[in-house]
C-alpha cells in the first residue's frame, strides 16, 4: 500500500472512530470500544457499592481516550503514529477485575492525598504529628494502601473531550486531616491531554497530586522503552537514600548519568555503576524543573519506532521520571502482552517526594478555605 492510500485508510479510520464516539458517547457506560480490543462490558462493575464504568473522549484531531472511575485513570490514549496509525501510547488493562488485582496498582490512575513518598509516614503540621500507613518498605507511597487510586470517583462527562471526576477524601482517610475536596479534569484539547487538578479543604493538609500514566510512545506491548530519545529541562535533581527517600540535597546533574539537558538515549547510561541508580534500580528520581510559572516545559521525548513525540507541561516544581524498574511481567496489558521490566515509563509532574519533612522544599501545605489549582499536559506531535 502506498503512503499516501495508508494516510487515507487512517484518516477514514480515525473518523469512524470520532463519529463512533459522538454517537455513543452520552454517558460513557455501555459503549463498543472493540475498535480498541477493550470489551466494556468487562469494566461495569459495582464496587463499594458504586458503579465503576468505562468513559471514552475524542477530538477532531484525532485524539482518543478512555478512563474508568475506579482510580480517576486513564486506561488507554490512541494517538497517530508517522504513518497516521492510531498508537496506544498508554499501557493499561482490559477488566476492571486486572486493576483491582494488579500487583501494580498505579496504571494510568490519580495520584493522592500525596504522590511519591513520605519517609516512614510521617509528617507534622502546626506541630501537630501525624502517621499514614506505610506500604513501601519502610516509608508511604502514592498516599498509603488505599490511595486516590483504589477508590471509585464520581464522573460527570462534560463534553466529547472532557471529563471530570470528583472525591471527597474524609478527614483522617489514610492518615492525612481535613475534608478534601477533589476534582481531576482530563480534557482532550487539539494535540494534547491536558489534566486539570483543584481541591480544598476544612483543615490545614499536605497535598500532592499527579497522574501515573505509564507510556510507551512506540505502542503498548512494543517492547523497551530504552531506545526512546528523552531531554528534561532540569538542571537538579533530588538524591535518593537506599529507601527512595530524598537526602534534602539538590544536586546538578552535570557530569552525571541524571544530565538530560541534550537529548539522550535512556537505556545508554541506566546501567552504569552510580549510587542513586542503584538506589532506584534505573531512573527513579525527581527533577527540579527550571522556570516558574505555569506552562513550563517539563519534557520532551520521542519514540524511537514510532516517531510519536510527547511533550510535557506543568506549573508544578517537580517531575519524576520513573523507567518501570519494578516492571515483572506478572500483568497482562489490553493487547496481550505481559508489563514486562521497564516496557513503559512515567513522567509524573508533582512537588517533590518528602516534601513536608524538607523545609528546604517548595511546600505541600494548603489551607482550610484554601483552593488547591494545577494543570499538567501532555502534548502529541510527529518527530519532524
Ligand atoms: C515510583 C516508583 C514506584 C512506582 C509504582 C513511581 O511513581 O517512583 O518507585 O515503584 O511509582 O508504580
Amino acid at each position: 500500500m502506498s503512503n499516501n492510500h495508508f494516510q487515507v485508510y487512517s484518516i477514514i479510520f480515525i473518523s469512524v472512530i470520532f463519529l463512533a464516539c459522538q454517537t455513543k458517547s452520552t454517558n460513557g457506560s455501555g459503549s463498543n470500544l472493540s475498535f480498541i480490543g477493550i470489551d466494556s462490558s468487562k469494566f461495569d462493575s459495582v464496587i463499594s457499592d458504586k458503579n465503576v464504568t468505562l468513559y471514552h473522549l475524542v477530538n477532531k484531531n484525532g485524539l482518543t481516550a478512555i478512563f474508568t472511575n475506579y482510580g480517576a485513570r486513564i486506561v488507554s490514549l490512541m494517538v497517530p503514529d508517522k504513518e497516521s496509525n492510531p498508537t496506544d501510547v498508554v499501557v493499561g488493562f482490559n477488566s476492571i477485575n486486572n486493576y483491582t488485582t494488579s500487583s501494580d496498582p498505579y496504571y494510568g490512575a490519580t495520584i493522592g492525598r500525596y504522590g511519591n513518598r513520605i519517609a516512614k509516614g510521617k509528617f507534622s503540621i502546626d506541630g501537630i504529628d501525624y502517621q499514614t500507613p506505610i506500604n513501601d518498605g519502610l516509608n508511604m507511597l502514592h498516599g498509603g494502601p488505599i490511595g486516590y487510586q483504589g477508590v471509585i470517583w464520581n464522573a460527570e462527562k462534560i463534553d466529547s473531550s472532557t471529563i471530570q471526576f470528583s472525591y471527597l477524601s474524609k478527614d483522617g482517610e489514610m492518615g492525612f486531616p481535613g475534608n478534601l475536596n477533589v476534582k481531576v479534569t482530563y480534557r482532550l484539547r487539539d494535540d494534547a491531554l491536558k489534566i486539570s487538578y483543584e481541591a480544598t479543604t476544612d483543615k490545614k493538609t499536605i497535598i500532592n497530586l499527579t497522574n501515573h500514566a505509564y507510556f510507551n510512545l512506540n505502542g503498548e506491548g512494543s517492547g523497551t522503552i530504552l531506545n526512546h530519545q528523552l531531554e528534561i529541562f532540569s538542571d537538579q535533581y533530588t538524591p535518593i537514600d537506599s529507601t527512595l527517600i530524598p537526602t534534602g540535597e539538590l544536586a546538578n546533574v552535570k557530569g552525571t548519568p541524571f544530565d538530560f539537558t541534550k537529548p539522550e538515549i535512556i537505556g545508554k547510561r541506566i546501567d552504569l555503576d552510580n549510587d542513586q541508580l542503584k538506589h532506584g534500580k534505573g531512573y527513579d528520581h525527581n527533577f527540579i524543573l527550571k522556570e516558574n510559572g505555569d506552562n513550563k516545559h517539563a519534557a520532551h521525548i520521542i519514540g524511537d519506532k514510532s516517531g510519536i513525540v510527547m511533550d510535557v507541561y506543568t506549573d508544578q516544581p517537580g517531575l519524576q521520571f520513573y523507567c518501570g524498574n519494578f516492571m515483572t511481567g506478572k500483568n497482562v496489558f489490553k493487547g496481550g502482552a505481559k508489563d514486562d521490566f521497564r516496557t513503559a515509563f512515567c513522567l509524573e509532574t508533582q512537588h517533590f517526594p518528602d516534601s513536608p519533612n524538607h523545609p528546604n522544599f517548595p511546600s505541600t501545605e494548603l489551607k482550610a478555605g484554601e483552593t488547591m489549582k494545577s494543570e499538567s499536559y501532555y502534548k502529541f506531535s510527529i518527530k519532524k
